[in-house]
């Protein structure tokens, strides 16, 4: 399959020197994007700013902004049977950017600020009904109730509902914590493990899904 993964943070600029981001490594992305390479997957990568490096043989598309990673997702889904968001979008930017670092006298104590475009309901607008999308839900509390908020809002076929308040899952951790929620409501809690097993039973998740697809529209 052809399958987009999403990692990382983004950055909101305010100026040259100052952004607004989140604690996103990308850890969790790279390696969901190594799993389906390593299973012979056509795997395609965009990135946020990270420190880790791509995982070898897959292209890698690095951008800046949820802009951005919006406007490449979406020139990318066309050609893909699967996405993956597993980015850390920004849901805000600053009003303006200025074009020269901001002097703090200048500066208010408030920040006027923008919402982000929100790539994952895009996407609801413009994908094929056979194409499998998965999304994450980065909670620190009710994490249940508001991933299957955003499954239903955002139209995705799975969610990967995040615990990020414990040290040992979420952000920045090499291990991770999740819940896999379908659209159907079945419900496979993963324990504390590795982020790349956790990325294996997602990868198990959407292949099965994918021959369920297929064997559908062979009946047909
Ligand atoms: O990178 P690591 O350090 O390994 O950490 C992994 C992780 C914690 C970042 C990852 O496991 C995770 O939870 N990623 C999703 C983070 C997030 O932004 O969650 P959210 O609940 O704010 O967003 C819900 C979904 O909407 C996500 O799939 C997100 O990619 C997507 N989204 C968010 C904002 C936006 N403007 N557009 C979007 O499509």
């Amino acid at each position: 399959m052809k399958i987009l993964v999403t990692a990382g943070p983004t950055r909101e600029h305010l100026d040259p020197v100052r952004f607004l981001s989140n604690r996103s490594t990308g850890k969790m992305g790279y390696a969901i994007a190594d799993v389906a390479r390593l299973r012979g997957h056509d795997v395609q990568l965009i990135s946020g700013p990270v420190s880790i490096s791509s995982p070898a043989s897959i292209v890698c598309s690095r951008i800046t902004t949820a802009q951005e990673m919006h406007d490449l997702v979406l020139e990318q889904l066309p050609d893909m049977d699967v996405l993956v968001m597993c980015a850390a979008v920004a849901d805000w930017r600053p009003c303006e950017v200025s074009r020269h670092k901001l002097k703090k006298n200048a500066m208010q104590s408030t920040l006027p600020l923008v919402r982000t475009a929100d790539i994952l309901e895009a996407v609801q607008r413009i994908r094929r009904p056979e194409q499998i999308i998965v999304g994450f839900a980065a909670e620190t509390h009710d994490i249940l109730s508001y991933a299957r908020d955003k499954l239903d809002r955002k139209g995705m076929d799975l969610i990967v509902a995040n615990d990020v308040s414990r040290s040992d899952a979420g952000f920045g951790a090499d291990s991770n914590a999740v819940t896999l929620i379908d659209k159907t409501g079945a419900i496979c809690e993963l324990p504390l493990q590795s982020k790349h097993e956790v990325a294996k039973k997602i990868l198990d998740w959407v292949e099965l899904h994918a021959q369920k697809i297929h064997a559908n529209a062979s009946l047909r």
